[in-house]
């Protein structure tokens, strides 16, 4: 059992990862309402519609909020995912074997984030630009472009669902199930992961924040 801990992901970070599932999730249900033909029922009072715009404006509103709190963190993520590397290219080729139970070593250490978690940021921040501008054209300019055009919008949205919610099942599974993860779950919900884990999990990151502190350092510094 692990007895020393790094610190992951802040109470922020959480708090924020967690009210976006939860809006994704909403909208998700409250979307496959207005756009299964089996469902169209269900859409036909307008709480469905007016709950998904409920909904989207949370999911504005929250990474805006994370934005102005933490502006240093927010726009480190950002630039983190957009930087892509050789190791990144090493670590797609390794991956494979890898999650199917081949040897751990072959793996490139990785930093705060493994090239999986940093395409599925990219992904998940992409998708929700897309939905963002997509669902505001169709919320507030209908009347004002041609039919067309809002069909080829609403195709656009339908695109970032089909990718989000294909990726969000993978996440889900490579965060909370796949038996290589074993502290993933927990740090998104706790915070911390042992030691050990991060070394193995996140070796580059581990060298960085532990630098110039005993290996096993309880009071490794938090990066989230
Ligand atoms: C469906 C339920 C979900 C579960 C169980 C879940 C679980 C997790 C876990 C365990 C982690 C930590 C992974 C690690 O670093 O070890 C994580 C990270 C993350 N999650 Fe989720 N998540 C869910 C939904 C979502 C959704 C809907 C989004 C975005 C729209 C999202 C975006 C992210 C991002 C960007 C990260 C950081 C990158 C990463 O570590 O993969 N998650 N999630």
């Amino acid at each position: 059992m692990a007895h020393h801990e790094v610190e992951r992901f802040s109470a922020g970070a959480r708090l924020f990862h967690w009210t976006v599932t939860i809006t994704a999730i909403v909208l998700a249900i409250t979307g496959l309402f207005l756009w299964v033909p089996a469902f169209g029922s269900l859409a036909e009072d307008s709480y469905s519609r007016i709950i998904h715009r409920v909904a989207a404006v949370i999911l504005v509103a929250a990474p805006l909020l994370f934005f102005i709190s933490r502006p240093g963190r927010a726009l480190h993520f950002v630039k983190y995912i957009f930087t892509w590397g050789k190791d990144d290219i090493e670590w797609l080729k390794a991956a494979p074997d890898y999650y199917f139970g081949g040897d751990e070593k072959k793996m490139p250490p990785q930093g705060e984030m493994n090239t999986g978690q940093k395409l599925w940021s990219l992904v998940a921040f992409l998708s929700v630009i897309g939905f963002v501008v997509s669902g505001a054209i169709m919320w507030f300019a209908k009347a004002s472009i041609p039919a067309e055009l809002f069909l080829w919008v609403t195709i656009i949205h339908d695109l970032c669902f089909i990718v989000s919610a294909s990726m969000t099942l993978v996440h889900l599974y490579l965060g909370a199930i796949h038996p290589r993860m074993t502290e993933s779950l927990k740090s998104m919900l706790k915070g911390k992961v042992s030691v050990e884990y991060a070394k193995h999990h996140h070796g580059k990151w581990y060298a960085e924040i532990s630098k110039g502190k005993e290996t096993d350092n309880k009071q490794a510094p938090s990066t989230h």
